[in-house]
């Protein structure tokens, strides 16, 4: 086998908030990933860190009496706890608030500064006269210039969606002092990504097979066109007060939290280097075989996808191997809501006695490598993990296991299948042959890992479960409680090897399901008294070898441990703003744009014909960067459209979607062909998203 050597890095949590099912979504799904290449043999290191610095936590802590080291420190062992408690397994999980950090910020620093990547720039900012600081576009609010909303942030408007800049607010305040605050000129210092050896770099690295499709196409927006430079230099200072890192020999000037926090991947894993003995050279010095992964929420692909590697590049260190962006998490298929409960922490799924496993399956069936958004959807969560788990998977072991320990003494068959692969007893009308079920399930380990590799975790979850189903029928159609029954020899060594079939079917789906529930297969490995599994087992069979007794390996879900937690949801404090909240990160935002149009009658309205419709095709258009060809029906006809969603769909995702279309738009002629229609779509440069109606719609439906 080749031994792989791989690194890899979840997104550092901000060390002002708690971990919630959001976050989860890439925990999990790295873990699980991590796991999965575990298994394989490979050498493999997990790390991940709290960000901590930046102007939120520095006032958290202010707000809370004490340092903003003892903050970072006590919600560094909440983090822990939480993501421990959902057996996200991290080789290291550190903080960016360290030495090993501050030196290669530093040195990072130092080294754009001899490539003449680093600029200094006079820049004016609004600035708290009472606090005496420059306020973040977060710690200012007023009155929105478009609709007159109070109490609007200073970077987009929750009323009517507008963007602006903070000094376009009517009547600003401070949110920390409540100041009116007053434009000051300060010295920033930039990195000039503007300049065209950084453009070139980044159009080259963005598309070569580093990034998701649907990410590249986002990053060539962004950079936009060979020759059309839309990248601007990237601001990487902030001044004092600031918690985080002075910037060498400029007292008083801080790295911005968005340079040191990346660094931190570098300075846990240099941490961990430290403590055992790993090559840290080797897994970041340009040139090297090993693998590098960042998993990512989409929010945050332009610091890592741009921001990041041009850093390491010019800083001489390795680029990472591929960026993992994921889509953020929906409940019930809106966003997480305090008021409906819905804005979940990790710690209250644990309080309220629930199974963490039971998310990761979860999760790990809404999972296909994609950016798409995630939906936990509460009611189908219940029934998909008492469905799947209880009732098919831990069913098999739960029916067969008992016969063992009663009636053969703990121990299983010595053998059962005979040379030819098929059983080694006789079979006869009634037995149906669980060795070549044995072999279907063993032959199915390479399709499996390759979808685990791909991070097509729902399909995996499909693949066994689909193996589980015929396991559950083996048991059905071979009856064990009926042929303890019966008095013959026969029927007894029938028995014996029914339940040592079946027990292995049982062993070959935990193996398969162990890097999603580790805890479980962990206990199905004391049952079965058995090391730990690993990815090759599975060619082996487990014969003449005892077990011990069964134990529960796990409950249903009960609706009312579900209403217990959104209850506990709804009455905790509010949370700290993040993922989900729309202007986390100010740069990743800066194409919003959507402010209210013109007012029309309902006449006007009424001429756009708008129709439910089904795409029953969608494919790639040659040599166009944008458009997906669909063709649509409307009930009475098919229609083609050629659609600007390139950038955030693949064609396979789409067929078989219902969506909205203008369906008495005049056709267009475009460069590929007509267009007739169009449908929609939201975005704000976020996007697009398709719009799509409720269950029940069919295609050819008026929507009024
Ligand atoms: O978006 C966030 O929550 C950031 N704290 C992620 C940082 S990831 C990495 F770059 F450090
Ligand atoms: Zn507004």
């Amino acid at each position: 086998m080749n031994k792989r050597k791989i690194l890899i890095t979840s997104a550092l949590p901000y060390a002002n908030g708690s971990i919630h099912l959001g976050h989860l979504v890439e925990y999990v799904q790295t873990d699980i990933w991590v796991r999965f290449q575990k298994m394989q043999g490979h050498e493999v290191y997990y790390v991940c860190a709290d960000d901590t610095h930046g102007t939120p936590i520095m006032l958290r802590a202010e707000k809370e009496g004490i340092t903003p080291e003892a903050l970072i420190e006590r919600v560094h062992g909440e983090h822990l706890r939480d993501f421990s408690g959902f057996h996200v397994e991290f080789d290291n999980y550190y903080t960016t608030h360290s030495p090993e950090t501050r030196q290669y910020s530093e040195e990072i620093y130092r080294k754009l500064q001899s490539a003449g990547l680093i600029v200094v720039r006079a820049i004016e900012q609004l600035y708290d006269p009472i606090k005496h600081m420059f306020l973040p576009d977060r710690f200012i609010k007023g009155e929105c210039p478009k609709c007159g909303a109070k109490d609007q942030y200073g970077d987009n408007c929750e009323a009517c969606g507008a963007a602006y800049t903070p000094t376009d607010l009517r009547n600003p305040y401070s949110a920390v002092s409540g100041a009116a605050p007053v434009k000051k000129t300060t010295e920033h210092f930039f990195f000039k990504l503007s300049d065209p050896r950084c453009v070139d770099f980044l159009r080259e690295w963005t598309t070569s097979g580093t990034l998701q499709p649907e990410a590249a196409n986002k990053m060539h927006e962004w950079l936009g066109a060979p020759g059309e430079n839309k990248l601007a230099d990237w601001d990487i200072s902030r001044d004092a007060p600031y918690f985080g890192f002075e910037i060498p020999d400029v007292p008083g000037k801080y790295f911005y939290v968005w340079l040191d926090a990346p660094v931190g991947y570098i300075g846990s894993f240099k941490n961990l280097c430290d403590r055992r003995d790993i090559d840290f050279d080797n897994f970041w010095k340009t040139g090297t075989a090993t693998e590098l992964y960042h998993f990512i929420g989409k929010d945050i692909l332009y610091f890592h996808a741009l921001f990041w590697p041009a850093m390491l590049h010019y800083a001489d260190y390795r680029t990472p191997t591929r960026v993992f962006a994921h889509g953020f998490l929906t409940v019930n298929g809106e966003k997480m809501s305090k008021s409906r409960g819905t804005f979940i922490t990790a710690g209250s799924y644990l309080d309220k006695g629930l199974d963490p496993e039971w998310l990761r399956y979860y999760y790990a069936t809404k999972l296909n490598g994609t950016m798409e958004d995630v939906d936990l959807n509460l009611e189908d969560f219940l029934m998909r993990v008492n469905s799947d788990l209880v009732g098919k998977y831990i069913n098999i072991a739960s029916r067969c296991a008992g016969f063992i320990t009663r009636h053969f003494d703990g121990r299983l068959c010595d053998r059962i299948c005979g040379p030819n692969g098929n059983s080694y007893l006789p079979l006869n009308d009634a037995w149906v042959d669980g060795c070549a079920l044995i072999k279907k399930l063993q032959d199915a380990a390479a399709q499996i890992a390759g979808l685990y590799e791909k991070r097509e975790y729902l399909k995996a979850a499909k693949a066994i479960m689909g193996l589980a189903d015929e396991a559950n029928q083996y048991v059905n159609d071979m009856r064990p409680w009926e042929l303890v029954k019966q008095e013959e020899e026969a029927s007894k060594t029938r028995l014996h090897e029914v339940c040592t079939i079946a027990l292995n079917l049982f062993r070959l789906l935990t193996l398969y399901l162990k890097p999603v529930l580790p805890r479980l297969a962990n206990n199905v490995e004391t049952f079965l008294d058995i090391p730990p599994l690993q990815w090759r087992d599975a060619e082996t069979l487990l014969l003449g070898h005892g077990i011990r007794p069964y134990k529960h390996l796990m409950t249903r879900i009960e609706q009312k441990q579900i209403d217990a937690m959104i209850e506990a949801n709804k009455q905790a404090p509010a949370p700290t703003a993040d993922a989900h909240s729309p202007a986390r990160h100010a740069e990743a935002q800066q194409h919003l744009g959507a402010t209210l149009g013109a007012t029309i009658s309902i006449d006007d309205f009424s001429k756009v014909d708008l129709r439910v419709a089904k795409i029953v095709n969608a494919e790639h258009v040659q040599g166009a960067d944008k458009l997906l060809k669909l063709t649509l029906d409307i009930g009475s006809e098919q229609r083609t459209v050629f659609a600007g969603i390139k950038s955030a769909y693949d064609p396979e995702q789409l067929r078989g979607r219902l969506t909205v279309m203008v369906a008495n738009l005049a056709p267009r002629k475009m460069k590929f062909g007509v267009s007739e229609g169009m449908v929609l779509a939201a975005g704000d440069g976020d996007g697009p998203y398709l719009l799509a109606p409720d269950a029940g719609a069919r295609p050819g439906m008026k929507i009024k």
